[in-house]
């Protein structure tokens, strides 16, 4: 496995790769590795010959009020797990050589897909990512892009600029990696003591809650909502941000269920925002 910081040296290994054959899979991350990034290196490797792992915290993303600079960071622990995972290729840039200019002038944003749920929470976030993402596209040239189902209005978005602009990448979804309580691994997990981690477990329940009412024929979203903001509201050290049914698809709201859905929390916990989602069929 190599370490590289330029642009320049991503492309070359690239090319290089492509030419001698080998199918690129990448891995985008802002680094402090966990078990979810590493499914996403697992599952590139075993489709992909060369494997590059993005390390880049990207302060395009990042809200005034947010935490940037106390985001976690752990390079040396990064690349040990990046190496036993099967990658050829970690690109660590600085923010120099990702934004050379300083001020970016070019955006991207996916419209209708930005707006709601974490886009309203974090306004301008989705643009930071999507830029991101198009820059690391870019940079990395035709290759499969894996992505967790973790972050799902991320994936849907970067799915769709994807087509929207031709990019030729193919983004691969992958599930989301959970510890026993149902916790969705997260960077932003390092912000919790123990006993705040237990009590975040609330997430996964709320979700999985939501998922027995549709399955047990009710068809009112709202209902569905309240039924996942009850349990929430039973854990003290959460604070609810919201919890909402959407189409799978669109993220659209719509007051009867139907069809494939997507349920989607968000929760302050302690120190941390925490997110997370499952689907369900509304049939
Ligand atoms: P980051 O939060 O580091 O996540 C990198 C990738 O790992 C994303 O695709 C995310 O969905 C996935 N991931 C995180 N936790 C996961 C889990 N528990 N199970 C499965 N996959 C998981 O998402 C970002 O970085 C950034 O926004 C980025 C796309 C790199 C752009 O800056």
């Amino acid at each position: 496995m190599e370490l590289v910081h330029t642009v320049e040296e991503v492309r070359a290994r690239h090319e290089a790769a492509r030419a001698a054959g080998r199918k690129v899979g990448l891995v985008p991350t802002m680094g402090y590795l966990h078990d979810g990034h590493r499914s996403l290196m697992v599952a590139a490797a075993a489709e992909c010959a060369f494997v590059t792992v993005t390390i880049f915290v990207n302060p395009l993303q990042f809200g005034p009020n947010e935490d940037l600079d106390a985001y976690p960071r752990d390079l040396e622990g990064d690349l040990a797990l990046a190496e036993g995972a099967g990658v050829s290729l970690v690109f660590a840039p600085s923010v120099q050589e990702m934004y050379p200019d300083g001020e970016v002038l070019t955006s991207v944003r996916v419209r209708g897909l930005a707006d709601q749920l974490e886009g309203a929470s974090r306004p301008g976030h989705f643009d930071g990512v999507a830029t991101v993402v198009s820059k690391l596209f870019s940079i990395a040239g035709p290759c499969r892009a894996y992505f967790g189902e973790k972050d799902y209005q991320q994936l849907q978005i970067v799915t769709r600029m994807a087509r929207d602009l031709s990019m030729p990448v193919e983004v691969v979804p992958c599930a989301t990696v959970r510890e026993p309580n149902g916790l969705a691994r997260s960077s932003r997990n390092a912000y919790l003591s123990d006993g705040q981690r237990e009590a975040a477990g609330v997430l996964k329940r709320a979700l999985d809650a939501g998922v027995a009412a549709i399955e047990a024929g009710e068809r009112r979203t709202d209902a569905v909502e309240r039924r996942m903001a009850e349990v929430v509201a039973t854990e003290d050290q959460a604070a609810l941000d919201y919890a909402r049914v959407v189409d799978a698809a669109t993220l659209e709201t719509r007051d009867v269920l139907n069809g494939t859905v997507r349920l989607l929390i968000a929760a302050r916990v302690g120190p941390a925002r925490l997110i997370d989602n499952v689907g369900a069929v509304a049939r």
